[in-house]
């Protein structure tokens, strides 16, 4: 890694690993950009190639610079100007105190820093490995300032892009919009890919063609969605899992996003990453800043696999600070699927009597156990025992199931509020609103203003007074709704464009406080499922749970999906009731299992409900899951087919050091009379090794994965998992 600086060319290398990210400062001050892609050894001639320049109808900078033949709308460009010749989308708005919106940032001095810097109230990477290249550009009439920071660490071929905005002139400024991250790309043809969908359908892979003009992605729901992840790849048109250059995109925030995709009229393609202008504007006096938050970029020359594994370690060793990360995460078992909202302490008790009779070792007490809650329309905001369904309280139940000898977590879903909730009769203001606006309902529910501390403040009472009280060492946090009538009764009018803004930053704030307070707490993050399922919640906790359809096939895509940004440790996955209650199909426990142990594995049903052979069968999945759960902690995935193409799914979970792994292989779909062996090459492993499975079969790593391996799958939804070792 290393962030050099020519100073008479002015033009920056910026080196990771395996790649290389150039720019200049131009004659005028902008930041041109030259290159991203794999690693240059050498700058040499480079400052000799032609720059693409004014043509028909590019405007060319201000009278007052009759030499001036940059156009900044043909320019590529590390940040863009606004309304002074980039027509392109623009990196900012800012609005001056006079109305008008101009902004043209250029080139003041830039320093190279030790390290990186946490972003104040927001989750963002850390190493100590690290460099940081700040660049300072300000616009003249304004005298706004746009700090753009770039860090790189000595391990990864990740870099961490940000934007400090410094209202530096006496005047006070609107910011409308703040991109964290602009790049344009030379023209190539190349393709887009982005991870969409819906409730119970989340992340699913799309690739298509970039095309002239913009292509974007969104959120503007208060949360970063079900419906568009905040995550996406630029990737060489005939770019696969083994080949092609890739660029995959993060954005570390949970809430609206912006990704904004423009080829423009030579080709040239702005790429550009933050928030969601909609609804957005923040006020800047004299003096303020605001910082956008984070977005990694990744660089493969080597497919989709390399970024997937960047991406994955760079989680793993600069984002997720749990100490949970890289730790083997207790095999749970939630009553959400076994119960719904029909429990009592007897039902729950038996439920973990067996759970922990076949080695689960955490219960997770869902939805239902506060306030008078026996569907989904009331207490949410009222989080003490729901006392005729557990009379004996939270604390007792702990202790009750931790002589069972497992865990105790409990679900909150603590940015929520209930009308029929005592906490609205006390503060009907509390929730987002507008004065004069019906409030929404979704889910029957509202959604409390995270921006206010006093809210905050009630809520962190309410649930530490739980978890002081008892020994409750797992959180589930769900949210099941999203943002409307975004408005605060605590702020003035004019600040009401900074409340989804806000409202983030309050969520972020209200959970670092219990994790300050619970530094072993692991807390699961939930958004009806997978709706919140992003880079900045994973600062924050080291799993989420991937999605509401548990349905062992539909997961097959959603799973896939996630892998490409996401580590398999992050994706909570448990084994479901069959047949299915999404989807109503049915599934054989062997597939159940074999789909869920490729994240954080559990159970979502009643065991008790099981045949005798069944459960034997659940307690063999435990046992194998311990086997092989350092491989999904800390190896690296290889996804070996795709189910969305294939006729059969597979992957693999490989170990650094290339010792052991395991293999899985789905038929969603029997065919009649087709073959019932299926040869998979088998990737990442060691050819000169020998490596044997638990029924003692040893094969070649060069017969692996040149010839593949035989799996016998017959019949819809079968399976099979394989675990090898090097002999
Ligand atoms: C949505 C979650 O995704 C489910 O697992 C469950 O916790 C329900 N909410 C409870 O309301």
């Amino acid at each position: 890694m290393s962030i050099s600086y020519l100073q008479e060319e002015k033009l920056f290398h910026l080196k990771t690993l395996n790649f290389s990210y150039v720019f200049q400062v131009s004659d005028a001050g902008y930041l041109k950009h030259w290159y991203a892609g794999p690693k240059l050894d050498s700058l040499e001639g480079l400052n000799a190639l032609p720059y693409a320049k004014w043509r028909a109808f590019c405007t060319i900078n201000a009278v007052d610079e009759p030499n001036e033949v940059e156009a900044p709308d043909v320019m590529l460009q590390e940040y863009g100007t606004f309304n002074v010749g980039d027509f392109r989308t623009p990196s900012f708005i800012i609005r001056d105190s006079d109305g008008f919106r101009a902004t043209d940032p250029r080139y003041v001095s830039h320093r190279v820093l030790k390290g990186k810097t946490a972003i104040a109230g927001l989750p963002s990477s850390f190493g100590e490995n690290a460099e940081t290249l700040e660049i300072l550009l300000e616009d003249p009439k304004t005298k706004v300032q746009f700090i753009l920071l770039f860090s790189l660490f000595t391990d990864s071929d990740v870099m961490a892009r940000s934007v400090k905005i410094v209202n530096n002139g006496a005047a006070t400024i609107c910011i409308e919009k703040a991109a964290s991250f602009t790049m344009d790309f030379a023209p190539i043809e190349s393709d887009l890919i982005t991870f969409n969908g819906a409730w119970a359908r989340e992340r699913q892979f799309e690739r298509a063609r970039i095309r002239s003009g913009m292509q974007s992605i969104a959120s503007d729901r208060g949360l970063s969605s079900h419906q568009n992840n905040p995550a996406f790849m630029i990737a060489d048109q005939n770019a696969t899992e083994t080949q092609g250059n890739v660029f995959a995109f993060a954005f570390v925030y949970s809430g609206n996003f912006l990704a904004e995709i423009e080829k423009e009229q030579w080709g040239e393609i702005r790429v550009q990453f933050g928030l969601n202008p909609e609804n957005f504007e923040w006020t800047l006096s004299h003096g303020e800043e605001f910082q956008t938050p984070e977005v990694l970029m990744c660089f493969s020359g080597e497919g989709f696999t390399k970024v997937t594994h960047s991406f994955h370690d760079f989680f793993r060793n600069h984002l997720i600070r749990s100490p949970w990360c890289m730790k083997n995460r207790p095999v749970l078992i939630n009553n959400w699927e076994a119960t719904y909202f029909e429990f009592n302490e007897e039902k729950l008790l038996k439920i973990a009597e067996k759970a922990s009779e076949l080695g689960v070792e955490l219960l997770v007490l869902d939805d239902g156990w506060f306030g008078h809650r026996n569907d989904d329309c009331s207490s949410l905001g009222d989080w003490t025992v729901f006392q005729s369904k557990l009379p004996c309280g939270i604390g007792e139940l702990s202790k009750k199931i931790n002589a069972l000898g497992m865990k105790f977590g409990l679900w909150f879903e603590p940015e929520m509020i209930s009308p029929d909730s005592n906490l609205y009769k006390e503060h009907p203001d509390w929730c987002l609103h507008i004065p004069g606006r019906k409030r929404s309902l979704g889910r029957n529910q509202l959604v409390l203003d995270m921006s206010r501390a006093d809210v905050r403040d009630e809520i962190f009472r309410q649930m530490t007074n739980l978890l002081d009280n008892a020994n409750i060492e797992y959180i589930k946090w769900d949210a099941n709704r999203h943002l409307t009538e975004v408005g605060s009764a605590s702020f003035p009018g004019k600040q009401q464009g900074e409340m989804s803004h806000r409202y983030v930053l309050g969520f972020y704030e209200l959970t670092e406080r219990l994790l300050q307070r619970y530094p072993n707490l692991l807390i699961e993050g939930c958004s009806g499922g997978g709706g919140r399922f992003d880079a900045g919640m994973l600062y924050y906790v080291p799993q989420i749970w991937a999605s509401d359809d548990t349905d062992a096939i539909e997961r097959l895509r959603i799973q896939y999906g996630t892998s490409f940004i996401y580590p398999c440790s992050s994706m909570g996955a448990h084994v479901s009731a069959s047949p299915n209650h999404q989807v109503h199909r049915t599934t054989p426990l062997q597939t159940r299992g074999n789909v869920a142990m490729e994240g954080t594995f559990g159970y979502e049903l009643d065991l008790n409900k099981l045949s005798e052979e069944e459960q034997k069968l659940v307690a063999e999945q435990i046992r194998q899951y311990h086997r092989v759960h350092h491989l999904i902690e800390q190896g690296d995935l290889y996804r070996l087919s795709s189910p969305f193409t294939d006729s059969v799914t597979a992957w693999m979970n490989v170990s650094k050091d290339r010792g052991e792994f395991i293999v899985a292989a789905v038929k969603p779909v029997q065919t009649a009379n087709t073959c019932p062996v299926v040869y998979i090459k088998l990737r990442g492993l060691d050819s000169l090794a020998v490596y044997e499975n638990e029924a003692g079969i040893r094969i070649s790593g060069s017969i692996l994965m040149n010839l593949g391996y035989g799996f016998r799958l017959s019949g819809d939804a079968s399976s099979e998992m394989l675990y090898f070792k090097r002999v």
